[in-house]
């Protein structure tokens, strides 16, 4: 069966940066399912010919060395464009006819990919339904919606209602891009294909996690979004719990959607609400310096661009290991690490000279850049009595395989063509997610919050951050990048 993925929002930035470069370079690599066709729809009036002729230059750019102009040629020929409003129903009317006509007969499995601003997708969603264009009579629909769900648990049961009463949960593929990130997929294969790693993976073994999501670039042009979603929204309630529901699921009974789903989403049950009055205890929240002088940013603006969370997951297996998360704009590098911190051994034989305590074992998982995996541990340093010294054993993508690592919407679209929700968040999911963050967000609005440090440009956020960790006994892991 032909595939029909059509665009709404397609004179968007991540339809230039990231949907059409990912499409090309599956159709590159000859995995796009035959007769795929992508239609883009936004209210712009343009004909598919000038359409192409600008994702051409866009993805020349951002598909850097795959780019292959007659490869982009034979691609190009399945991109049409048509233009429609979201917010009118005889514009679906007018789409619905334009598909109909473009996949003739035979029909298509479609998906629509919603890549609007979030205020658009419940529009979206119902004139998709108010035009037939949920009908499955001519094929599979499926729709795709971009992050963020919602921006509390309010709104994202609302989205969800909304969808539900268009499409069957099954059809709904709500997209966290993390998820599609080779390093987060393959802490699946680390944890559940190697029998060495999952019998210390538990509060025996571990002293503590650190998921940390540090990025180099600031707010930038997106100052109206961002101050109204701040870090919270923006990289907690969607990116690091999917980080800590991978590093604390339990084993799947199969590889497949639900299964995979029912456990991350038990993950969620179990971690413990923060209670209002400990977030000052167990949070940090701060704002890089200068934030408040961009562009689009209202004067005294309370928004955290950086947060530090402690959360419990109450379970036998975790009971008892603190998950710290971080993330933050403007930090001192770009990396996105998971460590796992083991604890000491119960005794210390060595007399290992001036350092009385030795680093800890530690598993670092570093997602990006320079994928991979490195272990410390202990080793005798030759020639000098018993001192010992912290060693690390690494693995590296880069090194162990050839090509580069695909950008995570390759592998998320066409898991949504063809019917693979595993990579994609189901409905109780975020709202769980929402569950978890919309107490800290409600807290942080009131006198009891933790005071937002003002944090220099190029650190690893707020000195207040390394304080937190030290009065708890601990350190965060402050390396840009481990791997390079
Ligand atoms: C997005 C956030 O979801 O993720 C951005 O809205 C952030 O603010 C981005 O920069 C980070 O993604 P990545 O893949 O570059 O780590």
């Amino acid at each position: 069966m032909a595939h029909t993925v059509v665009i709404f929002g397609a004179s968007g930035d991540l339809t230039s940066r990231k949907l059409i470069p990912a499409l090309y370079s599956l159709h590159h690599k000859g995995r796009l399912p035959d007769q795929t066709r992508v239609v883009g729809v936004s209210r712009t009036s343009f004909t598919s010919e000038a359409w192409r002729e600008e994702l051409a230059a866009s993805t020349q750019q951002f598909a850097g060395t795959e780019f292959d102009s007659a490869a982009w040629q034979r691609f190009a020929g399945s991109l049409f464009y048509h233009a429609g409003d979201i917010d009118k129903l005889d514009d679906f009317a007018a789409l619905a006819k334009f598909l109909n006509d473009l996949e003739g007969h035979a029909g298509a499995t479609r998906v629509y990919y919603l890549s609007t601003a979030p205020s658009l997708y419940a529009a979206a969603i119902a004139n998709l339904g108010a035009a037939g264009l949920a009908d499955e009579s001519r094929g599979v629909r499926r729709v795709v919606i971009e992050k963020p769900f919602g921006r509390d648990l309010k709104s994202a049961q609302e989205l969800n209602r909304r969808a539900h009463q268009v499409f069957a949960e099954q059809q709904v593929y709500r997209i966290d891009h993390y998820l599609g990130k080779e390093t987060v997929q393959n802490l699946l294969v680390l944890r559940f294909a190697n029998s060495i790693f999952e019998p210390l993976w538990n509060r025996r073994y571990i002293d503590h996690v650190q998921i940390t999501v540090a990025e180099e670039v600031d707010v930038g042009r997106r100052a109206g979004y961002y101050d109204q979603a701040g870090v919270l929204r923006d990289m907690f309630q969607n990116h690091l719990l999917q980080l800590l529901m991978v590093v604390a699921m339990e084993a799947p009974a199969r590889y497949t959607a639900d299964f995979i789903r029912d456990e991350k989403v038990k993950v969620l049950r179990a971690i413990k609400p923060l209670a209002s009055a400990d977030i000052a205890r167990d949070t940090v929240r701060g704002q890089y310096e200068g934030y408040r002088q961009a562009e689009g940013v209202p004067q005294g603006s309370q928004t955290a661009t950086f947060a530090a969370i402690k959360l419990q997951v109450d379970n036998w297996r975790w009971q008892g290991v603190p998950f710290y998360l971080r993330s933050g704009k403007v930090m001192s590098c770009r990396t996105s690490q998971i460590v796992i911190q083991y604890r000491q051994p119960p005794i210390m034989m060595f007399d290992s000279g001036p350092r009385s305590h030795l680093d800890a074992n530690k598993l670092v998982v570093q997602i990006q850049p320079a994928e991979g995996i490195q272990l410390h541990f202990q080793t005798k340093v030759p020639d000098a009595g018993m001192r010992l010294r912290t060693t690390d054993l690494d693995f590296k993508f880069a090194r162990e395989f050839t090509g580069a690592m695909p950008d995570s919407y390759q592998r998320l679209l066409l898991d949504a063509m063809t019917g693979d929700a595993s990579l994609f968040a189901r409905s109780d999911e975020v709202e769980v997610a929402w569950s978890i963050i919309d107490p800290i967000l409600a807290a942080w609005q009131t006198p009891s919050a933790p005071p937002l440090e003002i944090y220099p440009r190029g650190d690893w956020g707020p000195a207040a951050s390394d304080e937190w960790m030290k009065a708890q006994g601990r350190e965060w892991f402050d390396v840009c990048p481990v791997l390079h």
